[in-house]
């Protein structure tokens, strides 16, 4: 097994003194991140739900302090609540959905951002770093799930407004293309075995223990099915037409009249960007009707990070940080981006767009690996081991660098398609 997606973080040699700078950098980027998010948020923006099933902007900004509050100051420092006044409104186990609304003014939750943030930085200086790291890791990658899930809620209010204002004042995109990749193309990925998970101190619980496992050869998408492929599905009838769908993924198109993907733009230019906002289900007929399937997580993963003379590798480059130029990630475009567009962050196999631009559904359940231990929490992933959520892999162009990795797992229900979201598929040999 190799090192970790971040060797800066976890290689053995670091002195406490730069394990802190190193924390204290991206704590800092992470939040200039979330913050970018609340300017320019309307009071109905900040305050209310999107969709049922996902909590207001403002919750999500809430619960990001409490759960900061929670785990490093009063769990490791053994501080006191910081503001118990709003522990029953932010903490993750505290009020349904619909009452989340109910929510202080927006000036109020950035005073208790910093209020937080002020002391886990002062505790940084002397915290035993050593011993802590984990946890410390695992905060900046709730921060940045949390900040995530506020971008859908934010696109869902805005729609159909492109998203890009969302998370960048001025989208950075290059002024040519590369000449687009040929989106129909497969590749061919060899049996043979795979490291799956990861053991660094990064890995969330889930991710956990990395163990080999071994695929049969199969075909895989050099990319996540486009736009353009996407609307044959459409203008064939494909939301018409029960027999692409799984039974209860029928019932479900039917129940809710769907005909197109929740972020459908179908518009000049963008014909070779994913199709983003589908859920498991659209996913899975698509693949029906064009003669393949899903990847399973293990195809999925091995077709990251696989490398040809090297065994398995922790990123699709190697093992290099992710840097801008592997992918569409952290709202640097403001949007989807063409397949292809970054030759970097392509896999010996042949895959492009792994990490980033949108998220890619698997034929996997969520299941625990052999030698799971829930961490920091049952609530974090354990409670979601009930064979009714499908794992996502790889990242959307809302994904901040620290959750990106071909290990992580990602999980929703079959049925939800408020994330950035989409696939490619897998044909058998
Ligand atoms: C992994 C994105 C499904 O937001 O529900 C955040 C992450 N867990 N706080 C979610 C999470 C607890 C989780 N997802
Ligand atoms: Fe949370």
């Amino acid at each position: 097994m190799t090192s970790s997606s971040l060797p800066s973080v976890t290689s053995a040699n670091l002195t406490l003194a730069e394990l802190r700078q190193i924390l204290r950098t991206d704590l800092v980027a992470c939040r200039q991140s979330t913050l970018s998010l609340t300017k320019q948020l309307t009071t109905a923006e900040f305050r209310q739900q999107s969709h049922p099933d996902f909590s207001p902007v403002g919750w999500h900004l809430g619960h990001i302090a409490f759960t900061e509050s929670l785990w490093l100051l009063e769990h490791l420092k053994e501080d006191a609540c910081a503001e118990p006044q709003y522990q029953t409104l932010f903490a993750a186990d505290g009020l349904p959905k619909a009452e989340r609304e109910n929510l202080p003014a927006l000036a109020d939750i950035l005073t208790y951002l910093q209020t937080v943030r002020d002391r886990t930085l002062t505790y940084l200086e002397t915290a035993p770093l050593y011993d802590q790291l984990r946890l410390w890791r695992w905060i900046l990658q709730h921060e940045s799930q949390h900040a995530e899930t506020a971008t859908y809620v934010l696109a869902m209010h805005r729609w159909p407004s492109p998203a890009g204002e969302i998370t960048a004042a001025a989208p950075v995109r290059p002024t040519s293309l590369n000449p687009a990749v040929d989106s129909t193309n497969m590749v061919l990925v060899p049996a043979g075995e795979t490291i799956m998970g990861s053991d660094t101190l990064d890995a969330m619980d889930n991710e956990r223990t990395a163990h080999a496992v071994t695929t049969a050869a199969y075909w895989i998408d050099r990319t996540p099915v486009t736009v353009a492929a996407y609307r044959q599905f459409i203008l064939a009838g494909g939301y018409q037409n029960s027999q692409w769908w799984q039974p209860d993924g029928w019932q479900w198109v039917q129940q809710n009249q769907l005909h197109q993907p929740r972020y459908w733009r179908d518009e000049p230019g963008l014909e070779t960007t994913p199709v983003c906002g589908v859920s498991w289900y659209e996913a899975d007929a698509y693949a029906c009707f064009v003669g393949k399937r899903l990847p399973t997580e293990a195809e999925w993963e091995r077709a990251a990070r696989w490398q040809p003379s090297q065994g398995t590798a922790s990123m699709p480059w190697g093992e290099a940080a992710i840097a801008a130029y592997h992918g569409n990630f952290g709202g640097q475009w403001g949007g989807v981006s063409p397949v292809g567009q970054f030759p970097a962050g392509r896999s010996p196999s042949g895959c492009d767009d792994l990490l980033g631009n949108v998220w890619e559904w698997t034929d996997s359940w969520f299941e625990p690996y052999a030698g799971f231990t829930a961490y920091p929490y049952r609530g974090y992933s354990q409670a979601y081991f009930d064979r009714t959520h499908r794992v996502l892999r790889g990242g959307s162009w809302a994904t901040r660098p620290w959750v990106l990795r071909p290990a992580f797992r990602n999980w929703y229900q079959p049925e939800v398609r408020q994330l950035f979201a989409g696939f490619r598929c897998v044909l058998r040999t």
